[in-house]
């Protein structure tokens, strides 16, 4: 299904790691639907070589880049000028790592310098790639950019862990940014809080297969696939959304709104 809503566009795709990955499976809609793209990942998650894969598949250079780096994010972006022979005009900002959760630390225990790095590659690393494009002008009027979050910034899913904290600073960096790029250049900035995902990061979360039946339950719509998260940046990169800023766009099927359900009403008459 292509409807070219992205011909002409160019854009920055990071976090494809493998092909259960959000950005993976973005990358191959934003090329079916037109655009050109430049891949990029942390330089330890491509020794996995898996990127070269969709790079291949999307006709894309991929260029590694550490995003607590600001030394690579610098270099990422003149790349990315470079190759594109001038700027750009969207970029998916897919990433997400949490050091505390990899060490099994329970929330009310975590390490802050640990705790520091998380939130630097999980949230910060927005504003590090937004302020070093806007130096170097390096978005076209119009662009724009989206952040993948999750619901745990608003509501409390206990072994989201420091994450929920990390999502709530990114959709902030979201909502602050966009004030200044839409100013600035007409560059809208939104976040996209996505239902749980069977992906690496996603998987990574304790108990996440009640967590993704319970979700699952939750909403009218059931969970929305990766795929589905893919479409809804592809309108989000498109002329189709022009006005559309600073906002937290919830795609869950309607989990967020959801009190209960009759699924899990007799779930728990059981
Ligand atoms: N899977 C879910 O259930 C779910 C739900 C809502 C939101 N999200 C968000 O979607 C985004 C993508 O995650 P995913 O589920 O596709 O998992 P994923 O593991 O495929 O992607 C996470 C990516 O972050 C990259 N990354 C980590 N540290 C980095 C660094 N220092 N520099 C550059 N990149 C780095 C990883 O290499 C990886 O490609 C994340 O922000 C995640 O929090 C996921």
């Amino acid at each position: 299904m292509s409807h070219q809503l992205l011909k002409g566009k160019k854009g920055i795709i990071f976090g494809a790691l493998d092909e259960k990955s959000i950005a993976w499976i973005t990358a191959i809609r934003c090329f079916e639907e037109g655009a050109e793209l430049l891949l990029t990942n942390a330089p330890v998650a491509m020794r996995m070589g898996e990127i070269n894969k969709l790079a291949e598949k999307v006709s894309a250079p991929v260029v590694p880049c550490d995003v607590s780096n600001a030394a690579d994010v610098e270099q990422l972006i003149d790349k990315a000028l470079e190759h594109f022979n001038g700027g750009f005009d969207f970029i998916l900002h897919s990433i997400g790592m949490s050091v505390n959760v990899r060490k099994g630390k329970h929330y009310t225990e975590i390490d802050y310098p640990n705790n520091q790095k998380t939130l630097d590659i999980s949230s910060m690393s927005l504003h590090r790639v937004l302020a070093t494009c806007m130096k170097k002008n390096a978005i076209n009027e119009w662009g724009s950019v989206v952040a993948l979050t999750y619901i745990a910034a608003q509501r409390v899913f206990p072994d989201y862990n420091e994450m929920a904290d990390a999502k709530a600073l990114l959709e902030s960096v979201a909502r602050s940014f966009g004030y200044h790029y839409g100013v600035n250049k007409q560059v809208r900035i939104n976040t996209v809080s996505q239902s749980p995902t069977r992906t690496t990061a996603g998987s990574g979360v304790k108990g996440f297969d009640g967590f993704i039946s319970y979700a699952e339950k939750m909403s009218p719509l059931g969970n929305a696939s990766a795929q589905d998260c893919a479409n809804y940046c592809v309108t989000l990169f498109s002329d189709y959304t022009r006005m559309v800023t600073m906002q937290n766009l919830f795609h869950d099927g309607g989990f967020s709104f959801t009190g209960v359900t009759q699924a899990v009403i007799e779930q728990m008459e059981k």
